[in-house]
């Protein structure tokens, strides 16, 4: 049975701010963005793709996109919840980013081919392993002291993301890169390629003005000392990300490349422990 989680997070807690780290919130609140316009847009993709599949011979993998999407929608919708705490009247142009964003996906779903968007969703899902690896490993002194409920969504969506992370690329796999060798090639190498740049650019860009659109609101209300204390934080913080995000680039673009091989983030079981039924997090 995979399991498919329904914790109970009180964001009201959480609200206005929620880690003494200002540009650690604010750049995860950008990350809080995307899954409410991508993983949506996911599921109408495997939704249309589980056509391309072979009900027989596809069974599994067919039980594991139903089980991709559950876990997907849950995941949306939460963010949808906590994004209260930063898409609000302090900070109108959010608003205007996200939708732009949108109408962009629902172009892509409109005009692009059911290979494109399926490998736009391999791209986001193996560079989001980058991002959930890095936020598990690396980031640990930037989150000292946020509030507990902030840290829990983040932790319960990204540990959830380690558990499917193979199913968007066998999805991809199956429907795009079986047949001829000429597809094989194209399909389960380049293309994948393409896709895992065209979606980490593509949404690297929406996260981007999102977080500077964000930080700029609040440096606007700072003193000299104090914006430049943020600028160097925010600096500090990225230059980790960036990092490690190089280092995660370089191991998608192996022609070997397996996501059913990442390691486990450390503690993953116990951390999940918090979302199901007599957890902190479980459901009420
Ligand atoms: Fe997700
Ligand atoms: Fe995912």
């Amino acid at each position: 049975m995979l399991p498919v989680r329904y914790p109970n997070f009180n964001f009201e807690a959480v609200f206005p701010r929620w880690a003494p780290h200002l540009e650690f919130a604010q750049v995860n609140n950008a990350t809080s963005l995307t899954p409410c316009a991508l993983e949506p847009f996911m599921i109408k993709v495997f939704q249309l793709a589980k056509a391309r599949l072979d009900p027989v011979k596809d069974t599994e993998l067919l039980r594991q996109v139903e089980w991709f999407i559950a876990q997907e929608a849950q995941h949306y919708r939460a963010h949808a919840r906590f994004n209260k705490c930063f898409k609000n009247d302090r900070y109108p142009e959010i608003a205007r980013i996200e939708t732009k964003f949108n109408n962009e996906l629902n172009g892509f779903l409109t005009q692009r081919s059911l290979e494109f968007c399926l490998a736009y969703s391999e791209g986001f899902e193996a560079s989001g392993a980058i991002w959930y690896k890095t936020w598990f490993e690396a980031l640990g002194k930037f989150r000292e002291g946020a509030k507990p409920e902030a840290i829990a969504l983040f932790d319960w969506h990204f540990a959830e993301e380690y558990e499917h992370r193979e199913v968007a690329y066998k999805f991809y796999m199956a429907v795009a890169a079986r047949g001829s060798i000429w597809r094989r090639i194209f399909y389960g190498y380049f293309y994948r390629i393409f896709g895992v740049f065209f979606a980490a650019l593509h949404i690297g860009k929406f996260n981007a003005e999102a977080a500077t659109y964000l930080l700029a609101a609040d440096r606007a209300e700072m003193m000299p000392d104090e914006r430049a204390a943020s600028i160097i934080r925010e600096k500090e913080l990225r230059t980790c990300i960036k990092n490690r995000s190089i280092a995660g680039l370089l191991a998608i673009f192996s022609p070997f490349y397996n996501p059913a091989k990442k390691l486990p983030p450390a503690g993953l079981d116990a951390l999940l422990a918090q979302f199901d039924a007599g957890g902190t997090y479980g459901p009420r």
